[in-house]
This record gives C-alpha cells, sequence and structure tokens, in this order.
C-alpha cells in the first residue's frame, strides 16, 4: 500500500492516479442552497445533483472509471449468445474468485432477486450479519424472513473494533441449530453498510462459512463492499497482513458456496454478478435469469459495461488502488474527530458517518435528526449525504412509523472522485456547523405515513433561512 512519508508536512493520503477525465462543477450561494433543499422537501434524493458541490449521496455507480475501463469500452462484444465478452468476464471472474459459473445482472438487488426466487420460500429464514433494504425486501417479497447476527460492539457507533461488522457466531450456530430446515442460506456481508460501512474480519467470515458447512446450509457473500473489506483485512488483520489482496480474496473465496455483488460498487462499473462453482445451482439459478434479466451472457447489462467491470476487478485486485476510499475516509473522519464532531469509529468504508443524535441533540426522534442534520450540511457546504436513520427506515406496521437502528448521515465517499482539497473544504463547513449546532431544528411530514424514504418533508420553523442567514454573517460574500 503506498506508505509515502512527508518531509515538513503533515502526512495526507497520496492519491495514485492523475485524471484525465474531469466534470465541471459549482457551488450555489447558501440562500439558493436553501431554496434548493426546501424545493427538494428536505430529502437529498430529491435535490438535482448540478444543486451539488459535492455529491456524497452515495457510491454507487459514480466511482471515478480508469483510461483503460474506458477503453476496454469500445472493444464490447454485444453477441447475443456466445459472447466474447461474457468469456472474457467470466475468465476474469475465475482468475479471481476461482469459480467455474457466472451469472451477469443488472445490478446488486438483481443478484438478491435471483438468490429469492431459487432459494427463499414462505418461512424460510436468512441468517446475516447486517440487513441491508435491497437484500431483505427480496427476502420478504419471497415469503421468507431476515436474523440479525451482528455482534454486540457492531451497534456501538464510537468503538476501537477494528471489524464491526461481525458474526456473534454463538448466536449463528443456535439459530443454524433451531431452525435448520428453516434456513435458506446464510448471508455475509462484507462489509457491512447500515452501520456505517464496516468490515468484517477473514477469520469470521471463515468461521461462519465453516458453521455453514457443518449444518448443511448455503454460505452466500455480499461482496458489494469487498473492495473496501479487502484492504481493512490486510491492514487491521494480523494474520493476512503478509498477503496479497488476491490470496486473501482467494481464501475468502474459496470458503463461500455462493458469492454476488453489485458492480456499481465493486470494480468500478454498473452491473452485477453471481458466481458459484456448483453447476446443478447455477442452472436453477440460471432460469430466474433468463425470465428476468436477460440471456444469461449479459443479464440486462450493458457489454460496455462488462468489459469496464473486467478491467475494474483487476484494479479491485491493486493495494494502491483499493486503498484510497478508506484512506480519504480515515483522513475525513479524523480531522472530524480532532475537531471534536461524532462520527461513527473506527473509520470504515463506504463513507464518513456523522452520528446526528450527538451533533444535534436537542432534535427529538420524531423530528428526523439525522434528515435535519443531512439538509444542514447541504446548506453549509452545498454537500449532499444520505441520511441512515428513521426516514430510511421501511413501515414493517403502517400503523407504527419505526425508529432507525442508528441516525446517521452518511457522507459517501466515490472512488477516486475528489480530492484531498475538497475535502478539507467540507471539513471546514461542516466544522463551522458544529459550532452553530443549534441552530438546526427538525423536520415534519406533511401527510400521513407510511412514508418511503424518498418522500418529501418540511421544516419545523423556519431554522433553515436563519441558518442561512448566520452563514451569511460569518462569511460575508464567499460562497
Ligand atoms: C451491501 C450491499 N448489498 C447490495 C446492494 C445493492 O446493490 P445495487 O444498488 O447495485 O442494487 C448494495 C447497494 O448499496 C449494498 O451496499
Amino acid at each position: 500500500m503506498n506508505k509515502v512519508g512527508y518531509y515538513k508536512r503533515n502526512s495526507l493520503p497520496l492519491e495514485m492516479h492523475k485524471v484525465c477525465i474531469v466534470q465541471k462543477t459549482s457551488i450555489l450561494p447558501v440562500e439558493d442552497r436553501v431554496k434548493a433543499i426546501r424545493r427538494a422537501g428536505f430529502n437529498s434524493y430529491r435535490l438535482e445533483s448540478d444543486e451539488c458541490y459535492l455529491d456524497m449521496l452515495t457510491d454507487s455507480g459514480v466511482n471515478a472509471m480508469s483510461n483503460e475501463q474506458l477503453g476496454a469500452m469500445m472493444i464490447g462484444d454485444d453477441a447475443y449468445a456466445g459472447s466474447v465478452t461474457y468469456r472474457k468476464l467470466s475468465q476474469k471472474i475465475k482468475e479471481i474468485f476461482n469459480k467455474d459459473y457466472f451469472l451477469p445482472v443488472h445490478q446488486g438487488r438483481a443478484c438478491e432477486h435471483m438468490l429469492a426466487l431459487a432459494y427463499v420460500k414462505p418461512g424460510k429464514l436468512v441468517p446475516m450479519n447486517f440487513q441491508f433494504g435491497t437484500s431483505i425486501g427480496k427476502i420478504r417479497y419471497c415469503g421468507g424472513d431476515y436474523i440479525i447476527c451482528l455482534q454486540e460492539e457492531g451497534f456501538d457507533k464510537q468503538s476501537g473494533n477494528p471489524f464491526k461488522g461481525d458474526f456473534d457466531l454463538a448466536k449463528l450456530e443456535r439459530i443454524l441449530q433451531e431452525e435448520r430446515d428453516r434456513i435458506a442460506f446464510v448471508r455475509i456481508e462484507a462489509g457491512t453498510n447500515l452501520i456505517g460501512g464496516q468490515p468484517i474480519a477473514l477469520d469470521n467470515m471463515l468461521a461462519a462459512a465453516e458453521l455453514c458447512k457443518k449444518y448443511g446450509v448455503l454460505s452466500v457473500l455480499d461482496a458489494s463492499l469487498l473492495q473496501d473489506n479487502l484492504h481493512f483485512i490486510k491492514t487491521r488483520e494480523e494474520a493476512y497482513m503478509d498477503m496479497s489482496i488476491r490470496e486473501i480474496t482467494r481464501i475468502l473465496s474459496d470458503a463461500m458456496d455462493i458469492i454476488y455483488f453489485s458492480a456499481r460498487k465493486l470494480g468500478f462499473g454498473r452491473g452485477g454478478a453471481i458466481i458459484l462453482n456448483d453447476e446443478k445451482e447455477f442452472e436453477h439459478i440460471k432460469t430466474f435469469v433468463s425470465s428476468f434479466e436477460g440471456f444469461p451472457t449479459f443479464g440486462g447489462m450493458s457489454v460496455k459495461e462488462m468489459e469496464a467491470i473486467r478491467v475494474g476487478l483487476d484494479d479491485t485486485m491493486d493495494e494502491n488502488i483499493i486503498a484510497q476510499g478508506p484512506q480519504f475516509i480515515e483522513y475525513l473522519c479524523n480531522e472530524l474527530e480532532d475537531a471534536g464532531i461524532p462520527v461513527v469509529t473506527p473509520p470504515g468504508g463506504l463513507g464518513c458517518h456523522l452520528d446526528a443524535l450527538k451533533f444535534v441533540p436537542h432534535i427529538p426522534r420524531n423530528q428526523y435528526p439525522a434528515g435535519a442534520l443531512q439538509s444542514a450540511v447541504y446548506i453549509a457546504s452545498g454537500a449532499r449525504g444520505m441520511e441512515r436513520g428513521s426516514i430510511d427506515e421501511p413501515w414493517d406496521d403502517p400503523e407504527v412509523e419505526p425508529y432507525g437502528a442508528m441516525e446517521l448521515v452518511r457522507l459517501a465517499v466515490p472512488r477516486r472522485v475528489y480530492t484531498i482539497s475538497q475535502m478539507n473544504y467540507l471539513i471546514d463547513r461542516i466544522c463551522w456547523l458544529y459550532d452553530n449546532r443549534e441552530l438546526i431544528g427538525g423536520l415534519k411530514y406533511d401527510t400521513e405515513g407510511p412514508h418511503q424514504f424518498y418522500a418529501p418533508l418540511n421544516s419545523i420553523s423556519d431554522w433553515p433561512e436563519v441558518l442561512a442567514a448566520k452563514f451569511r454573517e460569518d462569511f460575508g460574500e464567499s460562497l
């Protein structure tokens, strides 16, 4: 990994790429940012991307591609069947994951859809270290349910545990013993999105897979966030520090029955993949891919994207490339933490997560602290993050509004997209916001629930305008 020392200046994460194509961006004046977030119903999903100076909503499908990926996209083979592009991507997957069979689908949730159709029947159960919205959606749609087996420390927002995404293995084994006949498969999410992109240790995943073998159930790895997780195994897990990323990937892959991933994240592209070794299971899942996604040589993906993923997967095996995201996130988290701002620790993958319950403790939970903070971050900086709290929580019971397990604002760091100076700008604006946090007020819905996570809200009082006026007072003419 890039370990470049500095002579006089403080050490900074150092990009191991140079920019060849750029996209123009601009910052709206603070008054226009208030108008934009108001028009968007205080919901960052509803902002236009050209209203955002830093688009940190997600890392999905927004990672910068390399010149080699763009070049490869020009040689995609559009043949419906017998496609050379499919063959080349299958070979790359075999080389990296040592799995014989590969089914392309249009994105990560399509993998989850196919697996749920293949294995989840009414009454079936899927144990997992933690849930992700799209994963449980498909399981429930097929009449099954899920059960979370995350270790207790995974729920601690501030912790020194390097692998908060680990399974509570005793709980997993108890479920496997007691519910053996109901288990569709065990889902292992590496890293763990909704608890702050926190990684799971390789030893823990191997132990979970071993338990699956012992009880005769399928182990299924959700490798969508594997890129960051591989970096953390290499840098935090003693036993694997001397191994290459390829060797670590191979050990993990060999232990799993099925691997799937969103290639909007892993592989710097846009698409999805299901990979496995068992021919019978492959044929079984393939029938669903043919019916719902596309012919099994492209499964709804464009061949251009398949070529980009082939090259992107190679990049994923390069330590310098995969270190960039986690190093930027670590920088962001450490700088904010040093300024006394509550963030989820230790820094994980995917993005930096602000802890809204500590940032704005005066906002009650029924006024959506994470949603309010996300809007305030936008007003202060023009950066849009994502609410990861009660607004995002699906309503199981239409009569009872759910609270999220956490109230976080995720500032995703799309890989290779932003620079350190842009991160420094954001840190500065969040520091200003923290000093003025008492001006941030709550949000409310103007309509009865249940609400979808992208539904519009309204501000309680004119706090956005008051916050903007204070910004103008402190920053003068500055954007
Ligand atoms: C862990 C995990 N699994 C699955 C998905 C779904 O992938 P997609 O957005 O490509 O459907 C995501 C997307 O954020 C994810 O983070």
